[in-house]
């Protein structure tokens, strides 16, 4: 037998409330600032890795699909990671299952780079901290550093490999907040996070965005801590605002936003006013995470399925990190 291991593990998205924009160090995927997201069920990616020393490559698939050309290599480059921090030199086969369709729209690379994180550790027989976990996955694409641990969960920029990693702040049973994911586009997007990212600093109003996030952070820890709903909304969703206004100023721009984006961003501002308390927060692209309490969601789905331009809602609840699943 020339099989090293093999681990599968099931990784949720998460979404952010205070949001990751811009690195210290693109490389190692190193943040200005923290953030703060909850792991979400409704998108969950379930990974299986096997390390065989008679493999002569890395293979990748992805919902029955041989995966090659820029995805692929993205893995590779992962793996290469992997083998580095835990001396081996084994080739791996992957198989990944999404559990919503590919092309929906949330196709996640934090739920990805999560459950490859702890399948690949795991399938080398090793065990790591959380903290280590998260370190690595993080290496893969920042948000998945906070697909590890469990619930709420905060993500410390730090200064190196091992102090930029997430921790959890509080179990995905503190408070039940519903993200409604409103697909208004389900093709890929033009302007990719990591591009993203890069483009960051050039926006004149990054350097005061990256001075004000530890004083809003705090408010918003503090609104989580209390459950203080509407203070927690209206954070979230002008945080929103303020990740999209440095990506709306950078050189060369992005607008994520379509028509329907905006038609959804007016909707739930609207339904406040007649006093149904939904937020909304868009990460890199046209769709809406649109928040609610438990006792809004069959109304705020309903009102937003009707808007013209939504293709479809998704509904995510708070829900733990990473898990081994065999
Ligand atoms: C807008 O983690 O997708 O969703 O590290 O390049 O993969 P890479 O970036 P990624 O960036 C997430 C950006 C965001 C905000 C957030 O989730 O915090």
């Amino acid at each position: 037998m020339a099989r090293i291991g093999q681990a599968t593990v099931a990784a949720p998205a998460n979404i952010a409330f205070m949001k990751y924009w811009g690195n210290a160090d693109h490389a190692l995927r190193i943040p200005r600032h923290n953030s703060l997201s909850m792991n979400v069920t409704g998108a969950v990616t379930t990974t299986t890795v096997e390390f065989d020393d008679t493999f002569s490559g890395d293979s990748v698939t992805i919902d029955g699909e041989l995966i090659t050309g820029g995805e692929a290599d993205r893995v590779s480059a992962f793996l290469d990671h992997v083998r580095r921090l835990t001396n081996t030199n084994h080739f791996a086969k992957v198989t990944s299952q999404n559990s919503f369709p590919r092309g929906a729209g949330i196709a996640s690379s934090a739920s990805a780079f999560a459950a490859l994180a702890l399948a690949s550790v795991t399938a080398l027989g090793l065990e790591w901290s959380n903290e280590q976990l998260s370190a690595l996955a993080r290496l893969g694409s920042g948000s998945a550093s906070r697909s590890i641990p469990d619930g709420f969960v905060e993500w410390h920029a730090g200064s190196d490999h091992d102090s930029s990693h997430a921790v959890s702040l509080f179990p995905a049973e503190h408070w039940a907040i519903v993200d409604l994911i409103t697909i208004v586009q389900s093709g890929a997007k033009e302007v990719g996070s990591t591009q993203g990212h890069q483009l960051a600093d050039t926006s004149p109003l990054y350097e005061a965005r990256v001075t004000s996030v530890p004083d809003r952070l705090d408010t918003m820890k503090k609104a989580l801590a209390a459950k203080d709903w509407q203070t927690f909304g209206e954070l979230v969703e002008s945080e929103s605002y303020s990740l999209h206004a440095i990506m709306m100023t950078s050189h060369p721009g992005i607008l994520y936003w379509s028509p329907a984006t905006v038609r959804v961003l007016l909707a739930v501002a609207q339904w406040r006013k007649e006093g149904v308390l939904a937020y909304c927060t868009i990460d890199a692209g046209a769709n809406v995470h649109v928040l609610c309490q438990e006792a809004d969601v069959a109304r705020v789905k309903e009102r937003l399925e009707a808007l013209e331009g939504v293709e479809r809602v998704i509904e995510g609840r708070p829900t733990h990190g990473a898990r081994v699943i065999e």
